[in-house]
């Protein structure tokens, strides 16, 4: 089962010209986007997500603003600052995660590998812990 540990920041290549601002080509993912989805409007200090995935490959971008992942494989935790629309976390199956401290005005872009489906979705940290003590045995 995937940990903390294969969760990385993947770094897309970013354009520089004389344009105006910056222009950023998410071209370089281990996986093929299905879905594209964009969270905004969040309030200044809320969070989102609290959730794992039984299948799905995600990669998720501060397109603008900041916030903190809290990633979680059953085991171990750690936190990811996300604030560079150039960065976006690679997010492999089987880790809870829960998105914090949003700066108000952030836009989270999602990259995913599937279209929607809710069957795919833990919601339930306990169901979640007892899925990973499953596999993990393995
Ligand atoms: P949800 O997964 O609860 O948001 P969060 O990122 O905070 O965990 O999604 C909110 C609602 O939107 C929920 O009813 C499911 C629905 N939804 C879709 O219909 N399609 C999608 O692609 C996504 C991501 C969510």
């Amino acid at each position: 089962m995937n940990t903390i540990d294969d969760c990385h920041i993947i770094h897309f290549p970013r354009l520089s010209s004389d344009r105006n601002g910056n222009l950023t080509v998410a071209d370089n993912l281990p996986f093929t986007v299905k879905r594209v989805y964009y969270i905004y409007d969040v309030p200044g200090g809320e969070s989102r997500g609290e959730h794992a995935h039984y299948e799905l490959f995600q990669t998720i971008v501060a397109a603008s603003g900041s916030f903190t992942v809290i990633l979680d494989d059953g085991t171990h935790r750690k936190r990811v600052f996300l604030n560079k629309p150039y960065e976006g976390l690679f997010l492999p199956p089987g880790i809870w995660h829960h998105l914090v401290d949003f700066a108000s005005g952030s836009v989270v872009l999602s990259l995913n590998s599937a279209p929607y489906d809710e069957n795919d979705y833990m919601r339930d940290y306990e169901q979640f812990i007892e899925y990973r003590r499953g596999n993990d045995a393995d």
